[in-house]
């Protein structure tokens, strides 16, 4: 498996595995119709130009993503040490194969290394998904509190949402 920083010739690859996690039910927040070529752009133009998005590639074929990890500055001088609006994917096929863990595990080390500006990076799951909230905690993201009744669950009943804090032990302060 091939793990390497995203670039603009991503979008349709990025497109192709957004539909294809979204068509399973309880993963990431958007369904299938949501996921379009103006997100793509978003998520792809802000990661590369203010935040950190890493990709890995489909063992077989380098013109397919199996898995994706990305987030953001929000881009306001008082929230500029914060990655937030972060998430990650795997392909359904290839999910439960220790992709998901590497690609945070290379995320966070990306920042440890080479983003002292950085200080914290923020994520939100969802409190049924059990699976993300435990490979997020074990890498190191500590919940931070409980959005009562904030997702809409297909057969109409609602969710807490958990957010979630990673602090970048190499940050280094900018003192006024
Ligand atoms: C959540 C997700 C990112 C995890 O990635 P993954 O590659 O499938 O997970 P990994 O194989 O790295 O396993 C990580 C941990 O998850 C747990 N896990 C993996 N597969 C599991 C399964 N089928 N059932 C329960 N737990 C499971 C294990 O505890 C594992 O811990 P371990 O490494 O100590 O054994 C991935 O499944 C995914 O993209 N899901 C859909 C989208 C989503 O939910 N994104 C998160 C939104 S907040």
């Amino acid at each position: 498996m091939h793990y390497r920083t995203a670039t603009e010739e991503d979008a349709p690859r990025l497109l192709r595995l957004y539909k294809a996690v979204s068509r399973v039910r309880d993963g990431i927040a958007r369904l299938e119709h949501e996921v379009t070529e103006e997100y793509i752009h978003e998520i792809l133009h802000n990661s590369l130009s203010r935040g950190l998005m890493v990709v890995a590639e489909h063992p077989d074929d380098p013109n397919e993503l199996v898995a994706d990890m990305h987030g953001y500055t929000m881009g306001l001088e008082i929230f500029k040490h914060l990655i937030t609006d972060v998430t990650v994917c795997v392909h359904p096929d290839f999910q439960g194969r220790k992709i998901g863990r590497t690609i945070l595990t290379i995320y966070l080390d990306e920042i440890v290394r080479n983003r002292p500006e950085i200080g914290k990076v923020e994520l939100i799951a969802r409190e049924g998904n059990l699976r993300a909230i435990h490979l997020y905690q074990s890498v190191g993201f500590r919940i931070e509190g409980r959005l009562e009744m904030r997702i809409r669950m297909a057969d109409g009943t609602y969710e807490a949402d958990i957010p979630m804090g990673w602090q970048n032990p190499s940050f280094e302060f900018d003192m006024p």
